[in-house]
């Protein structure tokens, strides 16, 4: 038994965002707020994208407040900019974190209260204004999912605001706008699209339609972002990246994730790591953890990503698999967990806490406990 629900329009391919303007005059609206972040603005990413829709007589507004890691004190700062223009719809240019805060944005403009409210289940999801996203990272999947990553700026705490009604309107995915990434990010984003594309194939309320998004999405992804990395100008891996990272969202879109995420968010909202390098850390070991219960499943995965055979045993496809995600994370330039600025292992109590209260622990394809969490983080720590 499952449910899949995908009413975004997908627009896909080199040259695309030019066609904003059109598409959104199309959908009526007259004034519009643009939630990116600084390092985008630098970008010279925004300005043509903001006077091609201003000559199209749409009012346009730019909130660049966003955090790497975003708070809630943004999302309302940024609510209060779009009731004080009245605007019609949120367009997010920019990575997850750009993408989160507009959906988060359009929640509160239209539903009220803080986000906290939300993600606790205090306040019902009423009504959300149209949220339009444009990705600039090949990442997060954030424009055709129906969550936010938001952190809570008092406790650090992060929280998941997840409803249908939060999936955006249109995403437009131009590989163009994502060729001026840098590595160190095109690699670490690159890695959370992966594990999207692995946590939403294996969890425990997977479906068929997000095994095959997910299958299609660590095929694409494995051979792509490697050439994405050391060649950024190459537009043909920047378009499979896109591609594969779309795809990973299609996945967990409607699945979930599980613990890489769950130990991810833990470090994001002690030490605001960012997001994908945290992810890309973790995953080997909890491949190695989930895959002692479940091998069949992990050879799987591991004759996806081409790190085995059909001629080669379970046993072996998923050894292989583990050795293959070390080597392919060590190969981007991935830091190790005690490389990280301020980690400290007597902070592992607490990291283990948070990762076992995040909401998708009950996902994760092996039962994990608290003390698995406590057993993994310190395997990440001392692991050669
Ligand atoms: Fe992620």
């Amino acid at each position: 038994m499952f449910t899949y629900q995908m009413p975004t329009r997908i627009r896909f391919g080199t040259g695309e965002s030019s066609q904003l303007p059109d598409e959104l005059t199309k959908l009526e609206f007259k004034r519009l707020l643009i939630v990116t972040d600084p390092g985008i603005v630098s970008t010279g990413i925004i300005d043509p994208i903001s006077e091609s829709l201003q000559k199209s007589g749409i009012h346009v507004e730019t909130f660049d407040q966003v955090a790497q890691n975003p708070r809630d004190s943004d999302c309302l700062y940024g609510t209060e900019v779009f009731q004080g223009i009245h605007a019609d719809a949120v367009l997010a240019i920019g990575g997850g974190s750009a993408m989160d805060t507009a959906k988060t944005i359009a929640l509160l403009a239209k539903s009220g209260g803080n986000p906290s409210e939300y993600a606790d289940g205090h306040r019902p999801y009423q009504e959300m204004a149209p949220v339009i996203c444009v990705p600039t990272t090949a990442g997060t999947g954030s424009e055709v999912t129906r969550s936010a990553v938001i952190t809570e700026s008092f406790t650090h705490r992060k929280m998941t605001l997840k409803h249908e009604k939060m999936r955006p309107i249109l995403a437009v995915l131009d590989p163009r706008l994502t060729v001026s990434v840098p590595a160190s990010v095109t690699a670490a984003t690159g890695v959370d699209a992966l594990v999207h594309a692995i946590e939403g194939y294996t969890c425990t309320i997977t479906s068929p339609i997000s095994k095959a998004y997910g299958a299609e999405a660590m095929r694409t992804i494995i051979p792509a972002l490697p050439i994405a990395v050391s060649d950024g100008k190459n537009l043909e891996a920047r378009t499979k990246m896109l591609e594969g990272s779309l795809l990973a969202g299609l996945c967990f879109g409607n699945a979930d994730v599980a613990s890489v995420h769950c130990l991810a968010e833990a470090l994001g909202s002690v030490y605001d790591t960012p997001h994908g390098i945290a992810n890309a850390i973790f995953l080997p070991h909890v491949l190695r953890f989930n895959a002692q219960d479940n091998i069949a499943l992990h050879a799987d995965i591991s004759r996806l990503m081409g790190y085995s055979n059909d001629a080669q045993d379970d046993d072996h496809a998923v050894e292989q698999l583990i050795n293959g995600v070390f080597a392919f994370t060590q190969s981007l330039g991935i830091a190790k967990l005690r490389e990280l600025p301020d980690v400290n292992e007597r902070d592992f109590d607490k990291l283990a806490a948070l990762a076992f209260a995040n909401g998708s622990t009950p996902s994760n394809v092996r039962t994990i406990t608290l003390e698995d969490y406590r057993m993994i983080l310190s395997n990440t720590y001392h692991h050669a």
